[in-house]
């Protein structure tokens, strides 16, 4: 039988290095995991606590496709407590996930052909859902002066419907500042380019915090989830806030799509949002984890780095290592047992020179990691 040319889409890269450094372990070599892109805990107690409690009651059906009314307020009241926006909780759509919710998104915002631009480097399967759906990515290639984020001048000669942003950014965790995000929304505002903000990684952030873009206009897309601050990756649960008029439109293509997000999941993550100690806790983590990395990283020779504002992952350039990150990273794993992600995932024209670095994990694990990369790399000069 034949497949559809849309199926066509690239591996995500990440998968191919987890299942390396898996067949490494069940080899029997112990391996330090530098590459995924998921917290090492687990959801929070209170939410394991609350879903057992709701399993005891009942048989967890189907929800409203629009979630449970109880998560979509305090959803909305997440916005009064961390952005200081009163925001209406009929705009707030629970879904499975943020991937989820790009699938909504772009369903509800785009035409098959139409052209979205996204950043380059950056979260590999926005790529491959849209080019999945019929739609066409536009890499908009980002600079270092701009912290590796895009800016208006790097779409002012293309001809776009969508523009698509995630700061803290994955691979970079280089966040856009309130000028900064005002400036794209403005520009894409004037060319009526649907704006879409990608917030996965806000709570995980350091020195700053980040800027929501319902912060600086209603007239956004919103994208959030329980997987990265809530740690509750594998429970595909997130959620959307959209404009006003746009709720029905993404009511109507949820309510076919998906049904609804995981009951079980939305009652967890009901409860996840109150347990704010727990959640801090692995923020004190994170924190040291950066710390330790910002050190380690130059001290080893990875010296181009841009400092990550947020989220858990540093962005090396290695461009004076290697022209060919693929092969590096695989005899990093090889050599040192540690595995990390090279750049070809977020940027496949200049990925062959960077690489990703993960420090989601415990931190006896990143000082283990720091100092093996340390070995490898005093061999390899
Ligand atoms: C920037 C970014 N957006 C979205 C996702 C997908 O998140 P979810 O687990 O909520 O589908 C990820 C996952 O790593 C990510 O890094």
């Amino acid at each position: 039988m034949r497949t559809s040319r849309r199926s066509e889409v690239d591996p995500f890269i990440v998968m191919d290095v987890m299942e390396a450094a898996r067949a490494a372990e069940s080899a029997g070599r112990h391996i330090i995991h530098m590459e995924v892109g998921q917290p090492g805990t687990g959801a929070p107690q209170a939410a394991v606590r609350a879903l057992s409690a709701a399993m005891e009651e009942g048989p967890l059906g189907y929800t409203v496709a629009l979630g449970l009314p109880a998560l979509r307020t305090r959803i909305a009241q997440l916005y009064g407590a961390w952005y200081n926006v009163d925001l209406d909780p009929d705009r707030v759509i629970v879904t499975s996930g943020a991937s989820g919710g790009f699938i909504l998104a772009f369903n509800a915002l785009f035409d098959s052909g139409d052209r979205v631009g996204i950043g380059a480097p950056g979260y590999p399967s926005y790529r491959q859902i849209l080019a999945g759906l019929g739609f066409q990515p536009v890499d908009l290639p980002t600079t270092d002066a701009n912290r590796l984020q895009p800016v208006p001048a790097d779409f002012a000669d293309i001809d776009l419907a969508g523009l698509l942003v995630a700061s803290p950014g994955n691979p970079t965790g280089t966040m856009l500042d309130r000028s900064a995000m005002s400036d794209l929304i403005e520009a894409a505002d004037a060319r009526d380019i649907s704006f879409i903000s990608d917030e996965i990684y806000h709570g995980i952030e350091y020195e700053r915090r980040a800027v929501s873009a319902l912060e600086v206009s209603d007239d956004v897309y919103v994208i959030n989830s329980f997987s990265k601050y809530f740690s509750m990756t594998g429970w595909r649960v997130g959620w959307m806030v959209v404009p006003p008029d746009h709720v029905r439109v993404v009511e109507r293509i949820a309510q076919n799509m998906f049904i609804c997000a995981p009951h079980a999941s939305q009652v967890a993550a009901l409860a996840a949002m109150d347990a704010h100690d727990e959640l801090q806790g692995n923020m004190d983590v994170y924190r040291a984890n950066r710390a330790l990395m910002l050190e380690g990283l130059p001290k080893a020779g990875f010296t181009h780095i841009a400092p990550p504002d947020g989220a858990f992952y540093v962005y090396a350039d290695v461009s004076d290592i290697t022209h060919d990150s693929r092969a590096l990273a695989a005899e990093i794993l090889d050599k040192a047992d540690v595995a990390i992600t090279p750049g070809l995932d977020f940027d496949p024209v200049r990925g062959h020179t960077t690489l990703r670095f993960s420090y989601a994990r415990k931190t006896e694990d990143i000082s283990e990691g720091l100092r093996r990369l340390s070995d490898f790399m005093a061999k390899h000069r």
